[in-house]
């Protein structure tokens, strides 16, 4: 597969719990050939991260941007793939953020999230791989873990009514400091 097209809300892709993915797959080139049309596609959309599903492919795989806000180097994009993940939600309020997807184009909405998780999962290679993810991390970890269980951001939402466009949310419900937040998943 090299050709990636992004599915939108209504596709049943999006709504079909995925399947787990045999370990010996991932000697498959093409499995590794989809991983790279997934990344690929993720950084030309502009998202921080894309599930399978998000291809009408129901299969436990996601990719995504490791964000390091205190980063300073910015200009080095480090992405991670996780097949099979787990996630293991650590203590702590949860946490409201606004988040936007790439099948629900144009939409941002206050999602509450758990503000950290322990992320069991293989790697592209089939290593196993137990990490701890926090902040703004561990939100994009819980939206692509959602694609896998046909959940969209929508369904976590508590109260519709932050639903914004895009153009609407930058003009009235961001400062000028965090426009930078504006990502897709
Ligand atoms: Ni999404």
């Amino acid at each position: 597969m090299t050709q990636c097209s992004i599915v939108h809300l209504g596709h049943p892709a999006l709504r079909t719990p995925a399947a787990p993915i045999e370990k010996d797959r991932l000697a498959d080139p093409e499995l590794q050939a989809l991983i790279d049309a997934m990344l690929e596609a993720m950084l030309e959309a502009g998202g921080v991260g894309l599930a399978a599903p998000q291809l009408g492919i129901n299969e436990q795989l996601f990719v995504y941007v490791e964000v390091d806000p205190e980063g300073e180097d910015q200009s080095e994009t480090e992405t991670r793939t996780l097949i099979n993940p787990a996630l293991e939600p650590l203590s702590g309020e949860m946490v409201y953020e606004w988040e936007g997807c790439l099948s629900v184009p144009e939409l941002r909405g206050l999602v509450p999230r758990h503000p950290a998780v322990r992320v069991h999962a293989l790697d592209r290679h089939g290593q196993p791989l137990s990490f701890r993810a926090e902040g703004y991390q561990a939100r994009i970890v819980q939206h692509e873990y959602d694609h896998l269980n046909g959940v969209v951001f929508l369904d976590r939402m508590r109260d519709l009514r932050s639903l914004s466009f895009r153009e609407e949310w930058e003009e009235y419900m961001t400062t000028k400091d965090d426009t930078n937040d504006d990502h897709a998943d």
